[in-house]
């Protein structure tokens, strides 16, 4: 392992040839690109290769993965999010997900962000929190047809066109697997590292093995893994009950030798706080369910200080 100091230049953008509705800034690649004559997908390379967004203005760029669809990693992402707020970071989320953008939904906000003089996209806030999502941007059924090229301007113009400011964290829900998005992003920004999101089932550890390998495949370091819907807590008398299999993730993340962030209880009030629009650590901080994610960031605190990553290195 050896640590390689960042250094390349913003090249000149290609010219895209396809505005997206209402929002000529966030502008995306010739819809030509989707008709069956695609270029061949890029072929994966460790992070330093391509990169030229670099974001110096905001310390840990943090990717939330998981192998595995619906196993938490909004949920997690927007708790995270507000977690590391509450506890006094400057932080912003960023949802990549084109397939099925679930943040503006789970932070309880859709609006079309407004531009700048300066022609950058100036984000949504909400819960202290800086927010931007391809759901903002473009209506849904157009995102889900996008492939390779178009998600690529779409991913670089979140990241590059937006006037994220200072952060301390910024939070970037992916899209569930090991698709085009992961890709795009690591070849467009060094992130800091990835998290991923699991649930205790083996089908679901069986796919923390792929995420783990794209990303070392990326030369993205894995920070941590967080087990989601680990236990219920019963509301009436505390009981904690393993209603999957106990400590799947833990074991997992030892297997891998990485980090365990912490697990988070399976409760109804963190499905209903999310789908109206007010996270649990927004809405409850005080319940065990927010101690739950705040215990995680601030394991993840450890993890990032421990490890000295930061915005100027990247483990290749
Ligand atoms: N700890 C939890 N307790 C109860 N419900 C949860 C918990 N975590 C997530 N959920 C619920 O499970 C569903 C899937 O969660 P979420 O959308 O965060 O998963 P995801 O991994 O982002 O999904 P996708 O792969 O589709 O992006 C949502 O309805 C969410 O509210
Ligand atoms: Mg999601």
């Amino acid at each position: 392992m050896r640590f390689l100091k960042k250094g390349e230049k913003e090249k000149p953008k290609s010219q895209p040839s396809s505005t997206t509705k209402g929002h000529p800034e966030l502008q995306v690649v010739s819809g030509a690109q989707i008709s069956g004559q695609q270029p061949r997908q890029p072929t994966p390379q460790p992070q330093q290769q391509q990169q030229n967004i670099t974001l110096p203005n905001i310390k840990y760029k943090i990717a939330v993965a998981s192998g595995k669809g619906g196993v938490g990693k909004s949920t997690v992402a927007t708790n995270l999010a507000i977690s590391l707020a509450s506890a006094g970071s400057a932080v912003g989320l960023l949802d990549a997900d084109a397939y099925g953008p679930s943040i503006p939904t789970m932070m309880g906000i859709q609006e079309q962000p407004k531009t700048s003089p300066e022609r950058k996209i100036i984000p949504l806030v909400r819960h202290d929190i800086k927010l931007m999502s391809i759901g903002f941007m473009v209506p849904e059924e157009q995102a889900m047809i996008w492939r390779g090229p178009m998600l690529h301007g779409a991913i670089r113009q979140l990241l590059g066109d937006v006037d994220w400011g200072e952060l301390d964290y910024l939070i970037i829900d992916l899209p569930p697997g090991t698709g085009d998005v992961a890709l795009s992003l690591t070849q467009a920004l060094p992130l800091t590292g990835a998290l991923i999101v699991t649930t205790p089932q083996d089908v679901a550890l069986a796919d923390v093995r792929r995420g783990v390998a794209m990303f070392e495949r990326l030369g993205v370091p894995i920070l941590g893994i967080i087990e989601n819907m680990s236990y219920f807590l019963c509301p009436h008398c505390n009981e904690k009950t393993e209603i999957f299999r106990a400590d799947g993730g833990k074991n997992t993340s030892e297997r891998f030798g990485v980090a365990f962030l912490g697990q988070i209880p399976l409760d109804a009030e963190v499905c209903t706080a999310g789908d109206i629009g007010v996270p649990i650590v927004a809405g409850h901080p005080e319940s065990p369910q927010s101690e739950a994610f705040g215990a995680v960031a601030k394991e993840l605190g450890v993890v990032l200080e421990e490890s000295g990553e930061e915005d100027e290195l990247t483990i290749l």
